[in-house]
C-alpha cells in the first residue's frame, strides 16, 4: 500500500461514524452530554485504531466544552513496525450537536474526516471561525470579505433564484443580531438553529434540502471538518478565525496566525485526496438517526471522498444481539487498554 490513503479508506470510515452514534443514541434525552461524548469519543477511537493508516488528530474537539476529547496530536489506527500504511490527518467530531442529542432535539451527527498527512489547518486556539458555506452552484461567486448583501445576491444568481427564495441558515446565537439583521434587510428567508453547523453546510452541496447557505461565526474545528465535506462535494467554504476576544486575539497573533486572512476549502484542506463520513445520532434533515427496532438499529450515513466525487448514502441494519456483543466486546477492550495491558 502507497503512503496515500486509498478509496477504501472511505468505508472503513463509515464504520467509525456508525459505531460513534450507535454508542451515543441511548443517550438521547438524556441530558447527560458528558456521558454521551465520552460513549461517542470511547467508540471511534476504538474503531479508528482498528483502520489501517497511521492516523494523527488535527482537528479534535473537547477544549470549548471541556469534553472528553479525542486529542490534537492523538495517533489512531492499526499501523505497525514495517508496515506500510497511509499517513493521514484526521479532524473528527465524534457528536456535532451534543446539546440535541442531551436534549432529544434533531440533527447530531457523529462525523470524521481523513486527508492526506500535513494537509489539515489546525486553529490552534482559536474557538471559532466565521464562516460562509455554499454548495456547487456558488461555489465560485462568494466572497466572505463582501457585505452580506452582495455575497446573496450572486448566491441567487449562481442558483437561479431569486433572493427572497434563498433559505440562510445561520446558529441563533447574540453575536450574530447583526448578520441577521443584514440578511433580513435583503428579504431572504433565515433558518435560524440552535446548534450544529456541519450538517447544514453539506445540505447547502445536495439538491433540495432547502438550503442555499450557512452564514456566520462557529466551531473553528467544525469549519475543517466541513472544508473536508465541501471539497468532496465541489462546495465552497470561506472561513476568517473569529477571536472571542483582544487576549485570544493577541494570542493568535503571537503565534503566526493572520486573523484577518479569508481562508478556502483549499486553505483548510490542502489535500485533494480527502474522505468524509457521517452518520445520523437523531434525526435530521440530511440523515436519519439511530433507530430501533425488533431487529435491531438501524443507521443512516454518508460516504464521501474528493477524488472520485463519489457521496454514498448507507443505510445500515445493525442486528440486537451482535450490537450488545460489539458493544461489550468495545467495553472489555477500553478496560484492558485502560489497564496498560
Ligand atoms: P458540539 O460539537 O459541541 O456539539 O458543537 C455544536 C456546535 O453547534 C457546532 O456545530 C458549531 O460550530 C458550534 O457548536 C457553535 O458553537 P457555540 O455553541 O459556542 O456557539
Amino acid at each position: 500500500m502507497s503512503n496515500a490513503p486509498d478509496r477504501n479508506i472511505g468505508l472503513e470510515l463509515v464504520r467509525v461514524t456508525e459505531s460513534a452514534a450507535l454508542a451515543a443514541a441511548p443517550w438521547m434525552g438524556r441530558n447527560k452530554k458528558i456521558e454521551a461524548d465520552k460513549a461517542a469519543v470511547d467508540a471511534m477511537r476504538l474503531m479508528l485504531n482498528t483502520v489501517e493508516m497511521d492516523g494523527v488528530i488535527v482537528i479534535g474537539e473537547g477544549e470549548k466544552d471541556e469534553a472528553p476529547m479525542l486529542y490534537n496530536g492523538e495517533r489512531l489506527g492499526n499501523y505497525g513496525a514495517g508496515r506500510q500504511v497511509p499517513r493521514c490527518d484526521l479532524a473528527v467530531d465524534p457528536i456535532d450537536g451534543t446539546r440535541p442529542l442531551a436534549l432529544g432535539l434533531p440533527n447530531s451527527i457523529a462525523v470524521v474526516a481523513l486527508a492526506e498527512r500535513g494537509s489539515m489547518f489546525f486553529p490552534g486556539p482559536i474557538v471559532y471561525m466565521d464562516k460562509l458555506a455554499v454548495g456547487p452552484e456558488a461555489a465560485r461567486v462568494i466572497d466572505l470579505n463582501a457585505p452580506v448583501a452582495a455575497n446573496l445576491a450572486n448566491i441567487a444568481r449562481a442558483k437561479g433564484k431569486a433572493v427572497t427564495e434563498l433559505v440562510i441558515v445561520v446558529l441563533d446565537r447574540p453575536r450574530h443580531e447583526q448578520l441577521i439583521k443584514d440578511i433580513r434587510a435583503t428579504g431572504a428567508r433565515l433558518k435560524l438553529i440552535t446548534d450544529g453547523d456541519v450538517a447544514p453546510s453539506i445540505a447547502a452541496c445536495l439538491p433540495d434540502t432547502g438550503v442555499d447557505a450557512v452564514m456566520g461565526a462557529g466551531g473553528a474545528p467544525e469549519g475543517v471538518v466541513t472544508a473536508s465535506a465541501l471539497k468532496c462535494l465541489g462546495g465552497e467554504i470561506h472561513a476568517r478565525l473569529y477571536p472571542r476576544d483582544e487576549a485570544e486575539k493577541k494570542r493568535a497573533v503571537e503565534m503566526g496566525y493572520d486573523v484577518n486572512r479569508v481562508m478556502t476549502s483549499a486553505d483548510l484542506v490542502k489535500s485533494d485526496n480527502v474522505f468524509f463520513a457521517g452518520t445520523g445520532i437523531t434525526d435530521g434533515e440530511l440523515v436519519r438517526g439511530v433507530h430501533y427496532s425488533a431487529m435491531g438499529a438501524t443507521t443512516e450515513s454518508l460516504a464521501m471522498r474528493s477524488s472520485s466525487g463519489t457521496m454514498r448514502r448507507i443505510l445500515a441494519t445493525h442486528r440486537s444481539e451482535k450490537l450488545q456483543q460489539i458493544l461489550s466486546d468495545q467495553k472489555q477492550r477500553l478496560a484492558q487498554q485502560a489497564s496498560g495491558r
